[in-house]
């Protein structure tokens, strides 16, 4: 595999970074991670505005523009030929000696790498799959791409032992978002998202199953989910670049809706795998 790191392309094996990086010592940094179908960077525009924004959030000057990124990805990508795939790249703030502070002048480190994206069981589309409602432990800018992940990695964990795919987050008694996937129910025929902010991460998934449901006279609707109402869900699904979108048909052991992935969902799986195309 080769990878980027810091303006060079090289093997794997070959791409070091030092132990005084602020990343590796606090977690301080941001990432993307953009999907490939086809050979082809999907929403790019959408990823780098959102890398730009976290950029912005911990003021952490943009090491490349627009053109640098998009020729940098597509580079690393040519180099890494397969099928679907995705791009992981992540920006620090770069290595000194350890202080909370930020440093001065000290340039960010840039990693990029390509993994393949596993192909879903079809059995996973036929039977869903199990969630978990776990609290949400989380800080308060959950709209920040940051690496920091040690409460979504808890949660996750926490489901993976229960037997369940993923954890659904609750905060103050609503369901926000996944460890790493965005929410939806339909409710009432009507697909429901919780708006963006500070509690979650506002998805490009999410935000292009919104864009369908509205091109194509979907009902949908942006508003908060209580987390009680997720028991009454007709259908419960999930949504990021790597998974697209997974129903969920058991929650904490129970089923959801008629415990089959719904209409609903069938549809909008449609709809964006022809939107993929
Ligand atoms: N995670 N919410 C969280 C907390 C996430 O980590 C992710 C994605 C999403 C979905 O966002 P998008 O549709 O832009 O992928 C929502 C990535 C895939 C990851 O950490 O691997």
């Amino acid at each position: 595999m080769t990878v980027y790191l810091n303006g060079e392309f090289l093997p794997e094996s070959e791409a070091k970074i030092s132990v005084l990086d602020r990343g590796f010592l606090f977690g301080d940094g941001v990432y993307e991670v953009v999907p490939v179908f086809g050979g082809r960077l999907f929403r790019l525009e959408q990823h780098l505005d959102r890398l730009d924004r976290s950029l912005s959030a911990i003021r952490i000057d943009p090491p490349l523009d627009r053109a640098g990124w998009t020729r940098m990805l597509e580079d690393l990508v040519a180099r890494n030929p397969g099928d679907d795939r995705s791009v992981y790249l992540q920006v620090t703030r770069g290595v000194a000696r350890r202080d909370h502070a930020f440093p001065p002048d000290v340039p960010p480190t840039v990693f990029a790498m390509v993994s393949p994206i596993k192909a879903p069981d079809p059995a996973l589309f036929a039977q869903g799959v199990s969630a978990l409602t776990v609290p949400d432990t989380r800080w308060n800018r959950c709209d920040i791409k940051a690496i920091t992940l040690l409460a979504n990695i808890l949660a996750r964990q926490q489901a993976v032992e229960a037997g369940a795919a993923e954890a659904i987050l609750v905060r103050g008694g609503f369901a926000t978002e996944g460890a790493a996937s965005n929410l939806f129910v339909v409710a009432d025929g009507v697909i429901v998202t919780p708006p963006k902010d500070t509690s979650l991460l506002p998805g490009i998934t999410r935000d292009l199953v919104v864009e369908l449901a509205h091109k194509h006279g979907l009902p949908v609707m942006e508003s908060a989910i209580p987390e009680a109402s997720l028991r009454d869900a007709e259908e419960i699904w999930l949504t990021s670049s790597t998974k697209e979108i997974l129903p969920v048909t058991r929650l904490d052991e129970r089923a959801v809706g008629e415990g089959r992935p719904g209409p609903v969902w069938r549809r909008m799986f449609d709809l964006y795998q022809d939107y993929k195309r």
